[in-house]
């Protein structure tokens, strides 16, 4: 098998480029971000499978899954789409019924993050728990996070582009702050180490060397 420094610089994983600030890059990037969300996603997805069946699960894998979507998708990730939203509710009054909903799941999201992390960090540390009960936790979790992420695509993001102007987008670029992403930016950040290298056998799984 190859070193996984070696894959750094494969496309197998989505990297955020610089945000230079155009409606293109804001777009691309939440893009991006949706794309490697759903690849943490199946990985908490086959723990959560394991879980269920009593087998052995990787915890701390666990545990840094759930660290980084509450570091990152909750912190920059959702509070950006919230700013893009805001504007296009004032452009397209239809759309604000989807955005109530979609910013409500940010706060569900992010609540049942914590709350999964919690429990997973209390059995870390040998506190009694219900295998079904944090199974079950986590295929909500998952499930929700799917369709939310569908949902943005499907109805808001498409809209944003085609809606706001170029005043909008200089509006957003002002009101979000950037930030490099913690696992999948050009920096990876040390406490993701094992999350990393899970997400780069991941990748050789699906897509051997020849
Ligand atoms: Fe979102
Ligand atoms: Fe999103």
């Amino acid at each position: 098998m190859p070193e996984y420094t070696d894959l750094i610089t494969r496309d197998n994983i989505q990297r955020r480029v610089n945000t230079n600030q155009s409606m293109l890059e804001i777009i691309s990037n939440l893009r991006a971000d949706h794309t490697n969300i759903a690849k943490l996603l199946q990985q908490l997805s086959a723990q959560a499978a394991l879980l269920a069946k009593g087998e052995y699960i990787n915890y701390q894998l666990l545990a840094e899954i759930m660290q980084y979507f509450i570091n990152y998708p909750d912190i920059h990730h959702h509070p950006c789409e919230e700013q893009i939203f805001k504007l296009l509710r004032n452009r397209l009054p239809e759309t604000g019924g989807t955005i109530d909903k979609i910013t409500a799941e940010h706060n569900q999201i992010a609540k049942n993050g914590a709350r999964i992390l919690d429990d997973v960090k209390q059995i870390q540390g040998n506190a009694i728990f219900s295998r079904m009960d944090l199974s079950a936790l986590l295929h909500a979790y998952i499930e929700a996070y799917k369709t939310h992420i569908e949902t943005e695509e499907r109805q808001l993001f498409q809209r944003a582009e085609q809606s706001l102007t170029p005043a909008d987008w200089q509006e957003i670029v002002q009101a979000i702050k950037t930030c490099e992403d913690p696992l999948f930016g050009n920096a990876l950040v040390g406490e993701y180490q094992s999350l990393y290298k899970s997400i780069m056998a991941q990748a050789v799984t699906e897509n051997p060397v020849q």
